[in-house]
């Protein structure tokens, strides 16, 4: 499904793709290499790719995703535990609850776009369950989650109006992390913000900006990726009616789509980085300072990894770990991800004998990082 890739990996495994501008990695091995060199490819890249000098900031390019040694490994510490084994063991029949309902409240017996009321519904609730928050808002975290990201990435410099919408997302966002914090601060509850609240690196607490660009790099992980897996996991589906039909049949084959699924069609198709010295890679000589693009997607198709890769097979082995990263920003999400993806379509299966492709085509919905359907 990827041509283009498929061209870079044979022709030019590490381009710059204008002159100028992004160097783009698609070889599975070189990015591995990058990712686990962060003294030399640091993540910094994040930072230029989201916050352009018109947006006036943006707290998702203040997180952890975008730090380097020493500083990333003090804010990850802290998280880390909320998002463990046992945090998700005691996480799951929450989840499992919230698929159910989204799978009862679809409607029947007619074509219905999956996207919000399912892809998309599942992690907004999720995400907003963990922090805490009030999930009347649940929409306008996932239009925020986007415009701070792909509306960030993809604005021409001539659209005033969709840099408008960014400022005005960054602002709304803002203030409401502002009101949750202050709020929280004043009833502390048992939710993920609570406790990173109360947190304490080395005796000291997270100053409000560093909690409020917590809250956004998770709103944008969680929600932005997972609505691609579920999305994802139904565009498989379509194309291939027999694997619907083994999974209804042997609920424990369910784990192993996930992971081909995410290898398939990685719903986090790139991650930025930023060349501090000089550097050889892929026989190429990048200058000081090159923005730097690993092309996951890519790398999860390489021939010299995955056999025919072009095609989806519920037996090829995993787990595919490489769809979240690799080295210090590996997914602190994955656990959930797959757990959530496993979860939607089991209340899916549950409910329904068999699934049609309805009238209208799919879109994709596209971003520099994130891919998947945008209307299913
Ligand atoms: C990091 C993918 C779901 C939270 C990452 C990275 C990738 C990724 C590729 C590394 C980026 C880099 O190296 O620059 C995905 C995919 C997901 C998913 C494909 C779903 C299918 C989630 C969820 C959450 C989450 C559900 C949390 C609720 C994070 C966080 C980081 C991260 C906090 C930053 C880790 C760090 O900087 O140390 N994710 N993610 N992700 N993800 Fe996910």
């Amino acid at each position: 499904p990827y041509p283009t890739y498929a061209r870079m990996r044979r022709e030019a495994p590490v381009c710059q793709v204008d002159p100028g501008g992004m160097w783009a990695v698609s070889r599975h091995d070189d990015v591995v290499r990058v990712l686990k060199d962060p003294q030399r490819f640091s993540s910094q890249g994040f930072r230029v790719a989201t916050n352009p000098p018109w947006l006036g900031g943006n707290p998702f390019s203040e997180s952890m995703l975008t730090l380097d040694p020493p500083q990333h490994g003090r804010l990850r510490v802290l998280v880390q535990k909320a998002f463990g084994a046992a945090a998700m063991a005691r996480l799951e029949p929450r989840v499992r609850e919230l698929c159910r309902q989204a799978v009862a409240d679809l409607p029947r017996g007619r074509p219905v776009d999956m996207m919000p009321p399912y892809a998309l519904r599942i992690p907004a609730a999720v995400i907003s369950d963990l922090l805490g928050l009030d999930s009347t808002r649940a929409p306008r975290l996932k239009q925020w989650a986007d415009l701070i990201t792909g509306g960030v990435t993809t604005v021409r410099p001539e659209e005033e109006d969709r840099k408008q919408r960014a400022r005005d997302a960054v602002a709304e966002l803002r203030a409401y992390f502002n009101e949750v914090l202050d709020e929280r601060a004043r009833t502390p509850g048992t939710d993920l913000v609570s406790e990173l609240q109360q947190a304490r690196v080395d005796g000291e607490a997270l100053s409000r900006d560093e909690l409020i660009a917590f809250m956004a790099l998770l709103l944008v992980g969680g929600i932005e990726t997972v609505v691609h897996l579920l999305g994802a996991s139904l565009v498989v589906l379509r194309e291939h009616p027999e694997v619907w039909a083994q999974l209804r049949v042997d609920r424990s084959r369910i784990p192993a789509f996930i992971d081909e699924v995410l290898r398939y069609e990685p719903p986090a198709q790139a991650a930025p980085r930023l060349t501090t010295e000089e550097v050889e890679l892929g026989g190429v000589r990048l200058p000081r300072g090159a923005p730097v693009l690993v092309l996951l997607g890519s790398a999860a198709h390489d021939e010299a990894h995955f056999p025919d890769g072009d095609r989806f097979n519920l037996s090829r082995p995993g787990p595919q770990n490489l769809p979240f990263g690799h080295g210090i920003h590996f997914c602190l999400g994955a656990q959930l991800a797959r757990m959530e993806g496993r979860l939607a379509l089991e209340a899916l299966l549950d409910a329904f004998r068999h699934l049609e492709a309805g009238p209208e085509p799919m879109t994709w919905h596209r971003t520099l990082v994130v891919r998947g359907p945008a209307t299913l």
